[in-house]
């Protein structure tokens, strides 16, 4: 299976990128956050150093642009096309208030006769150089159901992979995903799918890929003791539009989807966009490293039927362990926690970031912001992880991170 990191804006530059992949691996595409193109300025030299080949050596990277303008994309994406990048992603998710109002990120889903423009002159650029265009969305700007029309619209282009966070804007990153968005998706989505939201542990991957995945030997899904959903009697759907993911290109009118009932209904659909991988994981990953090798390794075991007792809920123990759960339901991250290779990832970052960045409290904000997702490691360290985050100068901040890192390794 392939996982996917998220791109995380100020969190996974490219110094973070460089020293997880050293560390911990297991990931197969590493998207950079967002650039930003602006009339003659396709890239900043900021935005061209995180993403410069030099700095991201053997790392698979998508770099990411934000933007409204079609002839900002393709000025940016000839700028990252010289640099030797052959995909692209789009950003139609970003929630944030400013980049909607200016009607980008998730604000382009409010305007879809724009949105369709914008990408049939992209793609056409993308057809005429041989690039690949990949886009994350949401499932719209207020409403869900808004991701009926969405992908009538998607679907008329050869969108390389569709990473989709099934959230609308007002979501933001909060509250239950709508996982039953993703599952129409994988119906009647033309493209590639990749699932995208609130996987934080092996039990999370399990569940939404027993709830959303076709099953077979790779999967986890087929090993959850339940026959996959397709072989439920659920009636065939007559006219396939996943089944050839190419053949919607620029001008093609979409197939399906004329009068959407209000709610999605699973219907059977392309067997190829029933598969839950890849996956992108983000805050997940941020929060365990070890995350994406987890997963990696629970489909493995699945495939020899490890999980399966797990997945199947026969054995409580082995259940406990793929939901990173004791069983008395406290969270046993703390003891599958490798410390040391934590110690080794902190002090990495926290070297590298010293050489590009000034004074003490700059590197100290970068270090805060990571601990914000790694505290979850460190159960009942709640006094101790506030009190670095409130460090100033670098021997405040050693005198915590130290002792804290070496008592978790010490108590496994
Ligand atoms: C701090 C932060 C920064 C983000 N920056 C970006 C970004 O630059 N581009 C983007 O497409 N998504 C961005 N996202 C969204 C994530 O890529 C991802 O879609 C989101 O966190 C949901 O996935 P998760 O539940 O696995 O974290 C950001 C999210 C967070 C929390």
């Amino acid at each position: 299976m392939k996982i996917y990191f998220a791109p995380l804006e100020g969190v996974t530059t490219y110094i973070f990128r460089n020293a997880f992949a050293e560390i911990y691996g297991h990931v197969d595409k590493y998207f950079a956050p967002f650039i930003s193109p602006s009339e003659n300025c396709p890239l900043t030299p900021r935005e061209r150093k995180d993403i410069a080949p030099e700095n991201n050596r053997g790392i698979h990277l998508v770099p990411q642009i934000l933007t409204c303008r079609s002839e900002h994309f393709i000025d940016a994406a000839k700028a990252l096309s010289s640099m030797g990048y052959g995909e692209i992603n789009l950003n139609l998710g970003c929630p944030s208030g400013t980049v909607c109002a200016k009607g980008k990120g998730a604000g382009f889903l409010q305007d879809k006769d724009a949105l369709q423009s914008f990408l049939d002159d992209i793609y056409s650029y993308a057809e005429s150089c041989g690039m690949k265009i990949s886009v994350k969305t949401r499932l719209g700007y207020r409403e869900p159901e808004e991701f009926y029309s969405l992908i009538e619209i998607f679907n008329l282009f050869p969108i390389s992979e569709l990473i989709m966070h099934p959230r609308i804007r007002t979501d933001f990153y909060k509250g239950d995903i709508r996982k039953e968005y993703f599952a129409y998706a994988q119906d009647h989505c033309k493209c590639p799918l990749v699932y995208n939201g609130n996987i934080f542990s092996v039990q999370d991957y399990a569940d939404l890929s027993s709830e959303c995945g076709l099953g077979g030997d790779s999967s986890i899904s087929g090993r959850v003791g339940e026959p996959a959903k397709a072989d439920r009697g659920e009636p065939a759907m007559p006219e396939r539009v996943g089944d050839s993911a190419m053949s919607g290109r620029v001008g093609e009118p979409a197939k399906a989807d004329r009068g959407e009932p209000a709610m999605p209904e699973r219907v059977g659909g392309s067997a190829q966009n029933r598969e839950f991988d890849p996956i992108m994981l983000g805050r997940g990953l941020m929060s365990d490293p070890e995350l994406a090798g987890k997963i990696k390794n629970a489909v493995h075991d699945a495939a020899t039927d490890a999980l399966a007792v797990a997945i199947g809920k026969h054995d409580d123990e082995t259940r406990n362990e793929a939901r990173n759960t004791d069983a008395d339901g406290t969270s046993a991250f703390a003891a599958e926690t490798d410390f040391l290779k934590l110690r080794r990832f902190h002090d990495t970052l926290y070297h590298e970031y010293q050489k590009v960045m000034a004074p003490d409290i700059n590197v100290l904000h970068k270090m805060r912001e990571l601990w914000t997702y790694w505290q979850v490691l460190l159960e009942g360290k709640e006094r101790e992880i506030k009190r670095l985050m409130k460090a100033k100068k670098y021997e405040d901040y050693e005198a915590i991170v130290y002792p804290l890192l070496q008592a978790a390794e010490e108590s496994k």
